[in-house]
């Protein structure tokens, strides 16, 4: 099994993290290798990679692809929300660089039988992880109306969220929700049809369940703390964000560490923030070219932020 997926600002990453022959990274979010292949192939002759997926599949598949590399490529299957504890476990404590590309895979949204995808049919399951966590179907059977629309508004931005949440609650009731195209074609009919528009219109819902499934916003904190605890002194921290509340959380998790000097009364100032203190390498994220941007549709919302941890702490 080979993997589909094509890794989005593979340049401006190696730039940003500056990778240099030796250096040792952590990439949080491993998925079909293309980052780490890029970063062991600049940071050669000797440098070493861990690799972290909570996708048993996409682990597998992928510890294969990077065979060549030998022993300077490691793999372990978890969350990065304990993105400190499996690095330094793993042995892979003050790296030169940490990188998160956030989000599913196309290697996950194209096998229909994990349920990512209204392009296919499959079964209500969504997780990244099969091993762990409640899978779509069940996460519909208890969930609240309520609760259902407040999760497509917010994490969907579905201006319709009331409407189509009430329309897929009636459809679970009836027994009618059998799979991903019963519950795309449940929120068309919600949104009375497609009226030409470019976008399927469950893109949204089906982004927002994703979310809600494998709980992405609470552990993106936590990847970020763990990122900037984990990382040297001096090595950097790159977030590729694919939604605007993603980057929103990377944006103010970066500021707050960048911190700000408060003038005193006394005279003088001080620096309030959190620590680790960091530097952001450029205060607008990194976007991708319009090349890429053409050649891979998942390229055009990719925002690239990176930090630099300072020397002193
Ligand atoms: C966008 S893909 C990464 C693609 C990769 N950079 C490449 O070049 O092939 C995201 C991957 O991160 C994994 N992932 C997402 N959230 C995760 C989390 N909280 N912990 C661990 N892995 C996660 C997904 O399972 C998926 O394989």
């Amino acid at each position: 099994m080979t993997t589909v997926h094509t890794s989005v600002l593979l340049e401006e990453v190696l730039d940003d993290l500056s990778v240099q022959p030796g250096a040792v990274y952590v990439d949080g979010t491993l998925g079909g290798g293309g980052h780490t292949r890029a970063l062991l192939e600049a940071s050669a002759p000797d440098g070493r990679v861990l690799g972290i997926d909570q996708d048993p599949e996409a682990l597998e598949r992928t510890r294969e692809f990077l065979k060549p590399f030998g022993d300077r490529f490691q793999s372990v299957h978890g969350n990065f929300g304990n993105l400190l504890e499996l690095a330094r476990e793993a042995g892979f404590d003050q790296p030169d660089g940490v990188l998160l590309d956030l989000g599913v895979s196309s290697d996950q949204l194209d096998t229909p039988e994990r349920g990512f995808s209204f392009r296919f049919d499959g079964p209500l399951d969504m997780r990244m992880n099969p091993d762990a966590g409640v899978a779509l179907s069940d996460w519909l059977a208890e969930v609240e109306e309520s609760a259902l629309a407040q999760v497509l508004w917010k994490w969907g931005e579905e201006r319709q969220s009331r409407r189509i949440a009430r329309a897929i609650l009636e459809a679970r009731d009836a027994g009618i929700l059998t799979g991903t195209e019963a519950l795309a074609q449940v929120v068309e009919q919600a949104v009375g049809g497609r009226k030409g528009a470019r976008i399927h219109p469950a893109t949204k819902t089906f982004q927002s369940l994703r979310m809600a499934v494998n709980q992405e916003m609470d552990v993106l904190s936590s990847g970020l703390e763990g990122a900037l605890h984990l990382v040297k002194p001096g090595g950097r921290v790159a977030v590729i964000s694919f939604h605007s509340l993603e980057d929103r959380e990377v944006k103010q998790v970066f500021r707050r560490h960048e911190g700000r000097e408060v003038s005193l009364y006394e005279g003088g100032s001080r620096w309030e923030g959190d620590e680790p203190r960091v530097r952001t390498m450029h205060r607008k994220p990194r976007m991708a070219e319009e090349r890429e941007r053409d050649d891979n549709p998942r390229a055009r919302s990719a925002k690239l932020r990176t930090v630099q941890r300072l020397e002193t702490t």
